[in-house]
């Protein structure tokens, strides 16, 4: 098999980062498809923790290829101090194997002043809490056709007249909101120096990626965000504004849908999510605390408090589908160590009567509540384990409950954050390390 997508089936914060890393050891190129430095990945590598917003999780495997793609939105400010803070650290040749595509949008001052002013004026019920990253004003501007891409870099005086054009567009909306709007001359200003750093890593990515999987090399399609974050399968309004979903991979990255191999799926043992929007299984009881102490359940980007709640089998089941999740990678077992009992969604009842499919429009309704089912917690700790085996009886008959419900096999299981601490059960590079 030469590509996989990694996916997160959740709200984001899967683990994405950790499942990249692993899998990473065995390819030759690592390609982040959609959103931009909303994405916090942690890497966690022997002593070092290193949280990745835009560059691929790849990026410390030091023989790896990392590209941008063009589905991304690229913020050149982050993407500089992105690799200035590596080379600061003592990380090589960064630049050397970056690749940025030179179609990805990018990410300028006024979209970030947008998204921050309409954040903080909305009212409370209409927030979507986000990252404030300029993430859905500059997806905006590429929907509209006014949006800036990351080739303009090219020839800063094209790129005036662009940021120009779009500034105009931005100007009744910034305006109403109270904002100053910079002149598009301070914006180039700014941008020059970034421009110069970037422009030797611009790439035809898509031509790139084209005759890397000719040449039957491994490449890693790395999601961010989540499959229920997507824009078109999320729970909408509360969503990002890219295609998160494995489907998203084939355009973000400029491949065919057919030159894509294997799906990976990433579902913590339980549920977080940051931000607003519904969240049937979240707990705000003794359980909700724990998991959020023990999983250090606190945004990579933005520091806030995740929500914690159950793990929501209907909205896996649902993940399976849209993204069509050949196997799982299950992250954080080791969180669940010390609750007495653990509950699992595996349906929801409605008006209509229970549903075992995720009736994701209903979410937050009144008459729309998870049905639970209760299984046996354990108390030893999982970071040791290495094989199945090695994991108590009742974390054993967790995994397996969960394949069950969902009809997908388990592939990983994370016990902690660092690398070791993983269970490899198939690699999609590789083949089947253990028979479940
Ligand atoms: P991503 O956005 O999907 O890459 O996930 P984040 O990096 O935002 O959040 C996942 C967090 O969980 C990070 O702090 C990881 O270091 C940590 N983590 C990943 N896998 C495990 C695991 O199996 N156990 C524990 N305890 N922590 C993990
Ligand atoms: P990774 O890749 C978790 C959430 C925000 C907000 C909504 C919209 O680390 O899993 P945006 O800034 O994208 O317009 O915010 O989406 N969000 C994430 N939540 N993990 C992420 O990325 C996220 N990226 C965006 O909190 O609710
Ligand atoms: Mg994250």
């Amino acid at each position: 098999m030469s590509s996989v997508v990694i996916v997160g089936a959740q709200w984001g914060d899967e683990g994405k980062g950790k499942i990249v890393d692993i899998y990473t050891e065995f390819a030759d190129v690592v390609v982040r498809y959609a959103g931009g430095p909303n994405a916090g990945h942690t890497l966690v590598i022997g002593d070092e923790k290193l949280v990745v917003r835009l560059l691929p999780s790849g990026i410390l495997r030091p023989r790896t290829q990392c590209v941008l793609g063009q589905g991304m939105v690229v913020d050149p400010r982050v993407l500089v101090d992105e690799i200035d803070e590596l080379k600061r650290r003592g990380h090589k040749a960064i630049e050397e194997r970056l690749f940025v595509s030179d179609r990805a949008h990018l990410i300028l001052a006024y979209h970030i002043q947008v998204d921050t002013l309409r954040e903080s004026s909305a009212p409370k019920e209409r927030a979507i809490g986000t990252t404030k990253k300029g993430i859905g004003p500059a997806y905006e501007d590429k929907v509209r056709r006014t949006g800036v891409r990351a080739g303009e870099l090219r020839d800063l005086k094209q790129l005036s007249l662009r940021i120009e054009a779009a500034i105009e567009s931005w100007l009744p909306t910034i305006e109403k909101l109270g904002g100053v709007v910079p002149t598009a001359a301070s914006l180039v200003e700014e941008l020059a120096p970034l421009a110069a750093r970037i422009v030797p890593m611009l790439t035809d990515t898509s031509r790139l990626l084209d005759s890397a999987v000719r040449q039957k090399k491994r490449v890693m399609l790395e999601g961010a965000q989540g499959t229920l974050l997507d824009i078109d399968h999320g729970t909408y309004p509360f969503v990002t504004s890219s295609s998160a979903v494995a489907g998203g991979a084939a355009i973000g990255a400029g491949i065919g849908p057919n030159r894509i191999d294997t799906v990976i799926g990433i579902t913590k043992a339980y549920a977080t999510r940051v931000g607003a929007g519904p969240f049937p299984t979240e707990l705000e009881d003794a359980s909700g605390a724990h998991l959020r102490d023990v999983g250090v359940e606190f945004g990579s980007v933005t520091g806030r408090p995740r929500r914690t709640g159950w793990l929501d089998l209907p909205a896996l089941r649902y993940a399976c589908r849209v993204n069509g999740i050949d196997g799982l990678a299950l992250t954080k077992l080791d969180v669940l160590t010390g609750l007495g009992t653990i509950k699992v969604c595996v349906a929801y009842d409605t008006p209509a009567g229970r549903v075992h499919d995720l009736p994701i429009d209903l979410l937050g309704r009144a008459g729309v509540t998870p049905v639970y089912e209760e299984l046996e917690g354990w108390k030893e700790p999982l970071e040791a384990a290495r094989v199945l085996d090695q994991l108590p009886g009742a974390a054993r008959a967790y995994v397996r409950f969960l394949e069950d419900a969902v009809e997908t096999p388990v592939y990983l299981v994370s016990v902690g954050p660092r690398r070791a601490e993983t269970i490899v059960l198939h690699n999609p590079f590789v083949g089947r390390a253990e028979t479940p």
